[in-house]
């Protein structure tokens, strides 16, 4: 049997897919390479000896997406990564992301259907939680999203789980991430944005890396222990993991479940920088600037509910995380090239 990876060309979508194929498993990727590049399936290959079969396909095309189902009878399961992901862009975007992320989504759940596929585990976001009341976040805290990227993502989840309701024999896993950074530790697979990176750790490993000059720390005076944003962040390959925990449980459990991953350690943008320097001996520059518009001040998972159901939890700390993202950047300055 197969898992369909779609996105799997992808930041997390391919440390995913290298673990898949190092646990056994056949791996079928679909990607528009929108925002991924098709020399990862060589990285891919590189680690793990394999060569996942890839088909470029755009979930807006329905009938592509049905023709991949067609070719590759032997899938039996989807991990749904295929969708836009940067939150200033979505504001600023909202149609592109309703109707990309919406739209695609609907168009696999459609071909799953007529496939008679049954199981997906889904790439959802902590953004679904917006500002939290409290900390650590758990799954049934209130969800309310503070922008177009996050309610696409919510938006989803609640489709998935209306098709739960409607199919019951349904299997449905809804992975909340927190903030996913570092690279496999052969740094032949990282994170690479295009253009300058809204997110932290990639921003300072390009700064590291002298690609760009200095670090802005967005605002200095939140309700934390220094001042600076605190989040969960989590190591990619063990993000990786959990959605093969989560797969197998689905094989086991119907209807629609749902699970935060992340360590369930807080750390501060200065934490971050410090922690970096650290493991890597490299000074990063940096200044205080203005708050980032829509930034909390504190968000970190309670992942009790992953380790429970899913037998899952972070293995890797932030020094490692630190330590995996240098090499990525320091083997790949580039990242993967044009
Ligand atoms: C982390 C902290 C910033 C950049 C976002 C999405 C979320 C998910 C992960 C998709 C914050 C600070 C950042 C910089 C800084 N993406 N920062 N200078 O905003 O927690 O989450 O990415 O699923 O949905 O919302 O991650 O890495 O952008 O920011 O000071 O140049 O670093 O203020 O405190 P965020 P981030």
């Amino acid at each position: 049997m197969a898992v369909l990876v779609t996105g799997g060309t992808g930041f997390i979508g391919s440390h995913t897919v290298v673990e898949l194929i190092e646990d056994g498993r056949e791996v079928v990727i679909l990607d528009n390479l929108c925002n991924s590049k098709e020399c990862v399936l060589d990285r891919i290959e590189k680690i793990t000896g394999k060569r996942p079969a890839f088909r470029k396909v755009d979930l807006l095309d329905l009938e592509g997406v049905r023709a991949v189902f067609r070719e590759f009878p032997q899938i039996d399961s989807v991990i749904h990564f295929a969708g836009l992901k940067a939150v200033g862009e979505s504001v600023a975007k909202p149609m592109l992301y309703y109707h990309n992320n919406i739209t695609g989504t609907l168009n696999l759940c459609h071909a799953m259907e007529e496939a008679g596929v049954k199981r997906i585990v889904f790439s959802s976001s902590a953004t679904v939680y917006g500002k939290p009341d409290s900390v650590p976040i758990r799954e049934d805290f209130p969800l309310r999203t503070t922008n177009p990227y996050g309610e696409t993502k919510l938006m989803i989840e609640r489709i998935l789980s209306d098709i739960t309701v409607a199919y019951p024999d349904w299997s449905v896993s809804v992975l909340r991430y927190f903030n996913p950074i570092g690279a496999h530790v052969s740094g032949h697979i990282g994170e690479d944005p295009k253009g300058i990176p809204n997110n932290l750790l990639p921003y300072i490993t390009k700064v590291a890396g002298g690609k760009l000059p200095c670090l802005s720390v967005y605002g200095n005076d939140y309700n934390t222990h220094d001042g600076t944003g605190v989040r969960d962040y989590i190591h990619v390959v063990d993000l990786a993991k959990a959605h093969l925990c989560a797969l197998d449980r689905a094989a086991k459990v119907k209807g629609i479940e749902h699970f935060n991953i992340g360590t369930g350690n807080g750390y501060s943008v200065l934490d971050i920088v410090a922690a970096y320097e650290k493991a890597t001996g490299i000074k990063i520059n940096y200044k205080i600037v203005d708050r980032r518009p829509g930034d909390i001040d504190e968000c970190y998972a309670d992942p009790a509910k992953a380790k429970e159901l899913l037998g899952w939890e972070a293995q890797y700390g932030i020094e490692r995380m630190c330590e995996d993202s240098a090499r990525w950047q320091k083997q790949n300055p580039d990242g993967y090239g044009e």
